[in-house]
């Protein structure tokens, strides 16, 4: 195994994903762990390094949307929100076509598309010219990483290279949408917020996040090492920190005006609570709207199940 090194050179980081290798790519939302979608043995070892289950299928990132027709089956409604959405934070779940790999969807008849809106990202998109994979680039159930030195201190010397972006400016993965014959169902919460597909669609959807046909979605798959505590103000925030700081457990209390800089800022938080020896976080729940959908949505799933270190 080669040695873990951060680079800004795309060039390098094309090469290496060229010779089979797999590197931290920089996106909008958070890094993501990069291989080749065609190379079978590069992607297999994607699943290895994350310790992730090879039935939890992978997006595959393309370099402009002018592309996804060549590897999924869009109606309307995916075109629509392909041309309102990407590049950007938005993966549509589509039907596949023939030149999509069993082994990254898991031998599913969907696949799982997007267009990231990072300079870098499409750099390496363009350069590679095919579809790359690239799920979160942390270890299965771990919060995912927004900076290249969070990628490094997950996956170490089992990643080729890690190509830093920078910070990632979403802080949470892509909103998926799935949309297959003229029907359309939210599988997981992003930046593109309902109310986003509902103005550009002008329809009525499912919302359904945590549903089993996303099958990374289990409820406890976005969690820090601390216990977390849902609170929805300040000043209950207050009150249940004073509780767990009599207790002498030391506490974390997670809140911003802004939603969009709590989405950027969450799994930042989570892992520097976890690295200073946090025992508890108590987070303040945004409005259910727009991006804050999504921030609730990990901090539930954050919250849920603490017992999978
Ligand atoms: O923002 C993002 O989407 C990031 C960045 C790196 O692009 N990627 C990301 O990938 O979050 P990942 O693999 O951690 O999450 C993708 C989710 C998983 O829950 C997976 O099960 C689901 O998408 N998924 C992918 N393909 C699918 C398919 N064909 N059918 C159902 N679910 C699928
Ligand atoms: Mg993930």
């Amino acid at each position: 195994m080669t040695q873990s090194r951060v680079t800004d050179d795309v060039n390098l980081a094309a090469s290496v994903l060229q010779n089979g290798g797999i590197v931290g790519m920089p996106t909008e939302t958070v890094y993501g762990l990069a291989a080749l979608a065609n190379n079978k043995t590069a992607v297999a070892r994607v699943f290895e390094v994350k310790g992730r289950p090879r039935s939890h299928p992978l997006i595959i990132h393309l370099a402009s949307a002018d592309e996804l027709e060549r590897w999924g089956v869009l109606d309307d409604n995916a075109r629509r929100l392909a041309a309102a959405f990407m590049p950007g934070p938005l993966t549509l779940l589509v039907p596949r076509t023939p030149l999509v790999p069993d082994w990254v969807t898991g031998g599913r008849d969907t696949v799982a598309l997007r267009v990231p809106d990072h300079s870098v990202a499409l750099r390496l998109l363009e350069s590679v010219a095919t579809g790359v994979v690239a799920p979160s680039a942390n270890k299965f159930g771990r919060v995912s990483p927004t900076t290249a030195q969070h990628v490094v201190s997950d996956l170490g010397d089992d990643v080729d290279l890690v190509l830093d972006g920078g910070p990632c400016r979403v802080g949470v993965e892509s909103t998926i949408v799935e949309c297959a014959q003229g029907e359309i169902r939210i599988l997981r919460h992003g930046a593109v917020s309902e109310e986003d597909i509902i103005a550009t669609l002008s329809v009525r959807i499912e919302s359904d996040s945590g549903d089993s046909r996303a099958p990374g979605m289990l409820k406890s798959h976005y969690a820090p090492r601390a216990r977390v505590l849902l609170v929805e103000n300040a000043s209950e925030a207050r009150a249940v920190a004073q509780h767990s700081e009599d207790a002498g457990e030391k506490t974390f209390v997670m809140n911003h005006a802004d939603v969009r800089e709590y989405a950027e800022s969450l799994y930042s938080d989570m892992r520097r609570a976890d690295q200073n020896g946090v025992a508890v976080i108590v987070a303040v729940m945004p409005p259910e709207q727009g991006i804050g959908r999504a921030v609730r949505d990990r901090l539930a799933k954050a919250a849920a199940d603490q017992s999978n270190d």
